[in-house]
Formats: structure tokens, sequence, C-alpha cells
């Protein structure tokens, strides 16, 4: 397989233009039903369903999902575990590929929109009842497949030590409460069978910043935290900021200018 290194990495608008890269995303476009205009385009997709049934790519997701597909080299039949999957299309993708897919989130009703609809259901006191697995499981249906959701929190996650083959966390971390993202990269590595490799993509800022974004230092505690092993090799730098963060905005934004990046990394629990 033609891997480009260094596995962990921030965001090259190169990764974005590899033909490998972009029949990924036209894959999952496609699944999605995302109209053909809007083929080709790195902004929000949905499959356009109803709010507490849609599925979403996001934005950055178009270069975390092919980064983690292009560097997992997954078995046939591989467990799998999303660690903080939200209702995001690469659960049902994999699920779809044939791999044996656990998802844990601690809610997936994260879209503000969907957020706002149980906000006026409780406020009205209507009898609709939020149920998370039902949806997920209504998701997977369309697509033709299954996924195994647990709700949980992934500081503490509800299974044995040494369960999974591979275990992700796609774009979690940053939204977890202090002191709970090294609990719950402990947890991804407690649950990993000797010889899996875990994933992970952050958001990133080679600068602190008042929303959280993870610095090259913050990712490298991260990862010594996790007690894994490291492939050093890994470009984490940026030499011009603002003009990298110009570039990031014309590939996926185009409104409102980025202000971070994605990171990711990936770690191997010795054999
Ligand atoms: C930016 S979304 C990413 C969702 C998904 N990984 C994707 O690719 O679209 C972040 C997700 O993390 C979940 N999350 C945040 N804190 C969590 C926690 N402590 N345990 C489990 N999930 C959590 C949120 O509910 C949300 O669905």
């Amino acid at each position: 397989m033609n891997v480009i290194k260094p596995v962990n990495r921030r965001i090259t608008i190169e990764d974005l233009h590899t033909p490998e890269w972009m029949d990924i995303v036209l894959e999952m476009h496609s699944m999605m039903n995302v109209p053909r205009k809007k083929m080709c385009q790195f902004g929000y997709c949905t499959d356009r369903k109803s709010l507490v049934h849609r599925a979403e790519f996001e934005s950055l997701k178009h270069w975390e999902y092919p980064w983690l597909i292009k560097h997992g080299e997954f078995k046939p039949g591989a467990k799998i575990l999303d660690c903080g999957c939200g209702r995001g299309i690469l659960q049902f993708y994999l699920a779809k590929k044939g791999y044996d897919i656990t998802s844990v989130d601690i809610s997936t009703l994260k879209a503000h929109q969907v957020q706002g609809f149980w906000n006026i259901v409780r406020k009205l006191g209507l009898p609709i009842r939020e149920d998370k697995a039902s949806a997920m499981k209504a998701m997977a249906r369309r697509y033709g497949t299954s996924v195994d959701f647990h709700v949980a929190n992934i500081a503490r996650l509800p299974f044995a030590d040494e369960t999974f083959d591979h275990v992700y966390s796609i774009s979690v971390l940053e939204h977890m409460a202090k002191g709970e993202d090294v609990m719950a990269i402990r947890e991804m590595s407690r649950v990993l069978k000797k010889g899996g490799t875990m994933f992970v993509t952050v958001d990133f800022s080679p600068v602190k910043m008042e929303m959280k974004a993870y610095t090259k230092e913050d990712i490298l505690a991260l990862i010594s935290a996790s007690g894994l092993q490291f492939d050093n090799e890994y470009d984490f730098e940026v030499h011009d900021w603002d003009k990298y963060l110009n570039e990031l905005t014309a590939a996926f934004s185009k409104k409102n200018k980025c202000q971070v990046s994605s990171a990711a990394f990936m770690l191997k629990k010795a054999a």
C-alpha cells in the first residue's frame, strides 16, 4: 500500500489531493447521496435525513477519515472500537466493509440543531423520548449494516481488557473535560489487544489558544500517558501558521477562517 509518511501528522493539503485519499471521500459522499454538485468539496455533509437520524461527514473529517483508513491496514473481520462516534459516517462505512464495529458516545445529539430540538421537546413537555441507541440502530439499518452502539463516557469504557484489534477516536479528546482526555487514552489503551493499534485525531494549533487545541507538546504528553509505542516519525511543525490557516480555509471552510488544524497520531501496543 502506498502510505504517505510520516504517519503522525497534521493536515497536509497534499494528502487531500492524493487520488487514493479522494477515492475514499467520494465513496463516502456517494454512500450518503451527497448531491453531485457538492462532490469533491470538503464542507459539512450530511445524508439530509431527519435531524434525529442524520449521519454526518464534517469538514475536517474529509482528511481524518481517509488518514485513518489509509493507515489502519485493518484485516478482514477486525474488531474495531469507535470512541466518541457521534453520528460520523465512518462507523457505518467501516461496518459496511465487513469490520466488526463497536461505537461509544456519551450522546448522539451533539449537533446544535439536534440539541435545540430536544431542548424544545423538554421545554414543552412533549411526550417524546430521546432514544440514542435506537437512533443509531436506525442509521446503521439505513446503510444496510449494524454497529454495536453503547452510551458511555470513554474515560470509563464498559469493556474488558484487550477486547479490540483497533481503537480509534476522531476529534473527541478536545471536547472532554480537563484531565478526562488522559483517562480516555488510558482506557482506549486498556481495551486494545496486544499488537493492536490506536488512532487518534485532535484539534491542533502550534500555539496555546482559548478554545481547546493540542500543541505538539500536548500531543507528546498524551502519547506518553497512553503507555503505547509511538512511531517517532512525525510532522507537527508549521512554519507560517497564518498562511497555512488560509490554505485550510480555502480547502475546508471558504466562509469562516479556520482557527485550528487537525493532527493525527497512531500508537501500537507491544505484542
Ligand atoms: C466532534 S464530534 C466527533 C464525532 C465523530 N467522531 C465523527 O467523526 O463525526 C465529538 C464527539 O465526542 C463525543 N464526546 C465528547 N465527550 C465524550 C465522552 N466523555 N465520552 C464519549 N463521547 C464523548 C460527543 O458527544 C461528540 O459526539
